[in-house]
């Protein structure tokens, strides 16, 4: 074979990326449902509740991690960072899938996309996020906002927690379904999540950045 053919063949259109693509151009913006299947959720979540009952999660700050200010008034989960160097077979299960989306996205979309940083939340009952916008104070780097929500398949609309994006006409609910992908601009939506009202709300939240 030759290596043209290979170079050829390097490239397989991904219908599913090609919709977050064009979803995004348009309303900067992008809701995949089952982007994991129920089976890769469950690892994931038992990933995230081992390490979460080893207590090894930290309440969250406002600002990134050279300004760091504890404020319930304006958020209340509890993060723990993602190490892709030292990923277990869950996480590896994650990133895998992640990064063929950002090879993909690098590809089709001259993003520039050089680094990525994921961690786990979990938000307990009473919990929020107000309004905000990701690309806070010293952090400009910011380009794609990714929320995967880890939740059981019996996640209720009473249960709240909704991930609420804003545009200028309106705003967007969206409710944390296990398996559900949200990808937004950074730099343009702002959105909040809304008041859990039972349960914990579980989920792995990152960005894609350029340098
Ligand atoms: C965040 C955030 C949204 C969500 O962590 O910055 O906005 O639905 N998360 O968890
Ligand atoms: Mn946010």
């Amino acid at each position: 074979m030759t290596t043209e053919l290979f170079e050829q063949l390097d490239f397989i259109e991904n219908p599913l990326f090609e919709t977050i693509i064009t979803e995004l151009l348009q309303k900067q913006f992008s809701i995949v449902n089952d982007f994991f299947s129920l089976e890769e959720v469950e690892i994931l979540r038992n990933s995230l509740v081992a390490k979460y009952e080893a207590d090894r999660f930290k309440k969250s700050a406002i600002g990134n991690r050279i300004n760091e200010e504890i404020d319930k008034t304006i958020r209340g989960d509890f993060i723990l960072w993602m190490d892709e160097k030292n990923a277990n077979e869950a996480e590896l299960l994650f990133f895998k899938k992640i990064n063929e989306l950002v090879k993909y996205l690098n590809k089709t979309c001259f993003l520039g996309i050089l680094y990525k940083e994921f961690h786990y939340a979990v938000y307990p009952k009473g919990s929020f996020y107000k309004r905000h916008l990701d690309t806070f104070q010293n952090d400009d780097r910011r380009k794609l906002s990714l929320v995967c929500y880890l939740n059981e398949a019996d996640w209720l609309p009473e249960n709240g927690g909704e991930l609420t994006i804003y545009n200028e006409k309106d705003a967007l609910n969206i409710l944390p379904l296990p398996g559900r992908l949200v990808i937004f601009e950074s730099q343009i939506l702002e959105h909040e999540v809304k008041i859990v009202k039972a349960s914990e709300r579980m989920s792995i939240t990152g960005w894609l950045k350029t340098r």
